[in-house]
């Protein structure tokens, strides 16, 4: 466990940068072609632990993965480790796998760190088992999970109410083995990666603007092209954000809608944001994204506005709390489902900078003065704490001390040295 000390304030500054291969994305990617039979290839894959997580799980159900190839035997052909699968901290893998694993007839043990054994799992249980697939949590319905050995799987139609995508992923991809169609309805406005594969592969359509048909079958090996992460360009956006003529372009990052919320919450607090479509890859819209930063005032953020910049919120208090007035986030209770508790996470964050923020059960309310003073963060072992609290370092009176500061390393192993060369 490492504490970095970070002093600032930067200035202003000018650059561009192209952030590491979209997380959300990288895992589908792995997914799709371990599911295939045959080879693929995945150039742009995240560099992070989280997707090294998904390399070695799907590694030891039978697929090779060298570099930007994976071959794989087709899902039929995975077979089941003795061991149990260790997923570390990383959600998509552990929920992804728990999805395909369910209805297949192989079974497996799906572990993860501490971080991860203390995630709600139970959300996956209901559409799993309607589609006859098997899968069991522990009592307090966490990891690990024993997932497989499904006899007969069957086509179903289920609605969720929670805003989750690995939740509909998992179903998705449990539903490829059925032997009719399925359907998952679930709330709007999140990010949709997986169903844009799906429909470009010919295994399902939109059949209402919440719904998702699946059609079975199996999927083709392709090769996929991994965007730039909007959600780790999201502290290089706020970094120029709050710094009025700072200017920060980011090309090649994926647009897809779900995921852009952030993006729409800086313009909507007073930095100049630019978005330009320069091409697509595995159905999302890709392009250069460009922020400019100016005199930020606060804002309301509730609704359909949360679901599309989840990951991003510890950032908004930060960016909050170097605007003018008072920013509330609300309807955001799934913060406390994440990585950490982000609410608690966040509030903790910026008390320890002499920020003003207060908790709400689904939310926080951050009182902006335009400064933040020195201080020490407790990043609660949580890679989007600790980035958040860089970027607030940027501008602090003081220095920063991060705690356990290489835990950033989960999503971008490089993000402290990108954020240094900001200023050279
Ligand atoms: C993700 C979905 C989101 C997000 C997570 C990645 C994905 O989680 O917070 O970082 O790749 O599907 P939920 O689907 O649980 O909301």
């Amino acid at each position: 466990m490492t504490d970095l000390a970070l002093s600032g304030p930067g200035g202003s500054f000018k650059a561009t940068v192209t952030v590491p291969g979209d997380k959300s994305v990288s895992h589908r990617a792995l997914m799709f072609a371990a599911m295939a039979e045959g080879d693929s290839i995945v150039t742009g894959l995240g560099p992070g632990e989280d997707i090294a997580s998904t390399i070695a799980a799907l590694e030891c159900l039978g697929v090779t993965i060298i570099g930007e190839q994976v071959r794989s035997p087709g899902v039929k052909g995975w077979h089941g480790p003795r061991e149990p699968i260790d997923c570390g901290n990383s959600g998509t893998t552990m929920r992804q796998l728990a999805g395909i694993l369910s209805t297949s007839p192989i079974q497996v043990t799906l572990t993860g760190d501490p971080s991860l054994s203390s995630r709600p799992m139970t959300r996956l249980v209901a559409p799993l088992e309607a589609l006859g697939g098997v899968i069991s949590v522990s009592p307090d319905g966490t990891a690990p999970l024993v997932v497989g050995g499904a006899t007969s799987v069957h086509g179903a139609s289920v609605s969720i109410s929670v805003a989750s995508a690995q939740v509909r992923t998992a179903f998705e991809y449990g539903a490829l083995v059925a032997d009719t169609a399925s359907t998952i309805d679930s709330p709007a406005g999140f990010r949709d990666h997986t169903e844009r594969w799906l429909t470009a592969v010919g295994r399902g359509h939109w059949s209402s603007p919440t719904a998702f048909t699946v059609e079975p079958g199996s999927l083709p090996p392709a090769r996929y092209e991994v965007p730039g992460d909007p959600s780790s360009a999201a502290y290089l956006w706020a970094t120029a954000a709050i710094e009025p003529g700072a200017v920060i372009t980011t090309p090649g990052i994926s647009l897809n809608p779900g995921r852009l919320g952030f993006l729409q919450i800086l313009d909507d607090m007073g930095a100049i944001v630019h978005a330009e479509v320069t091409g697509s890859t595995g159905g999302d819209p890709v392009g250069t994204v460009t922020v400019e930063g100016g005199d930020l005032h606060g804002i309301s953020i509730d609704g359909d506005l949360v679901a599309s910049s989840l990951d991003e919120l510890p950032l908004v208090a930060v960016v909050a709390a170097y605007a003018e007035g008072i920013t509330s986030v609300s309807d955001a209770a799934e913060l406390r489902t994440k990585e950490s508790d982000r609410i608690d996470a966040v509030v903790a964050m910026l008390r320890s900078l002499e920020g003003g923020i207060e908790p709400r059960p689904d939310g926080f309310d951050v009182v902006g003065t335009g400064f933040l003073a020195g201080g020490t963060i407790d990043t609660a072992s949580d890679h989007r704490i600790a980035m958040a609290g860089a970027v607030a370092a940027t501008k602090a009176l003081d220095t920063v001390i991060i705690t356990d500061a290489e835990v950033a390393s989960v999503s971008w192993p490089g993000f402290y040295a990108t954020m240094e060369s900001l200023w050279s």
